[in-house]
């Protein structure tokens, strides 16, 4: 599960969205699934980035910083979950599957440079071979064009992955935004399991739509 910085931490962390995060979770736990977090740096991360470039910063250092963010946001919702889970955001995916073998569920930021957390949580999803993949974004799901600047923007049901590849571009840069950066969707290109892309409003029903119950977001369809 990928919950976006933009939800977690628009400007600044959101206390009330990390607690409803936390509480999702939580439901998951208890409806016995095994659950895997990653959590995105949001607002501070992308200022951090520009600070950084404004310095003259080397691409990569950029990144670096982006991901100190995430981590920075991954303790806040660690925090949140208390004896779920622990309190050091695992940096590897050997390091979350460790933990989750201690009956924890990890929450984890960014892993190294040149991707977003929406590829880590792809990455995520494959190395533990799950069988749902959420994201949990600041707009509700995948639309035609970015609905905050293009008016005429509709939102989609569903959408192949072959047109998410071909919507998303393939360059990644420092702090971009689009709906799922272009690592994460060509992870997705090889994956088969379950994809869907939800708003803030959908936190509370995670646990539901996990089950099978319909959402107001977007599936993205594999294949
Ligand atoms: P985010 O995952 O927060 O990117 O990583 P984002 O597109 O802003 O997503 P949301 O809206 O917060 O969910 C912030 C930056 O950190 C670096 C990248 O530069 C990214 O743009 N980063 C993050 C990495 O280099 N590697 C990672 O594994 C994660």
């Amino acid at each position: 599960m990928n919950f976006g910085g933009s939800v977690l931490s628009p400007d600044w962390p959101d206390v009330e969205s990390l607690r409803l995060a936390a509480e999702s979770v939580r439901e998951l736990v208890r409806r016995k699934h095994e659950v895997l977090v990653v959590v995105g740096g949001g607002g501070p991360a992308r200022r951090y980035i520009e600070a950084g470039r404004e310095l003259g910063g080397a691409e990569a250092l950029l990144h670096e910083l982006g991901i100190g963010i995430t981590r920075l946001n991954a303790r806040l919702l660690a925090m949140a979950l208390g004896e779920l889970s622990e309190p050091r955001p695992p940096t590897t995916f050997r390091e979350a599957v460790q933990m989750m073998l201690r009956g924890k569920v990890p929450v984890m930021g960014g892993t190294v440079p040149g991707h977003t957390t929406d590829a880590v949580a792809a990455m995520a999803a494959k190395a533990t071979r799950s069988s749902l993949l959420v994201y949990v974004t600041d707009v509700d799901g995948v639309y035609t064009a970015d609905p905050k600047l293009d008016p005429t923007a509709r939102k989609l049901e569903r959408i192949g992955v072959e047109e998410l590849v071909k919507m998303v571009g393939s360059r990644v840069s420092p702090g971009m935004r689009t709906i799922l950066d272009p690592v994460a969707v060509k992870v997705l290109q090889q994956l088969r399991i379950r994809t869907v892309v939800i708003g803030k409003g959908e936190i509370p029903r995670i646990p539901l739509i996990a089950e099978g119950e319909k959402h107001s977001g977007t599936e993205i369809l594999m294949g």
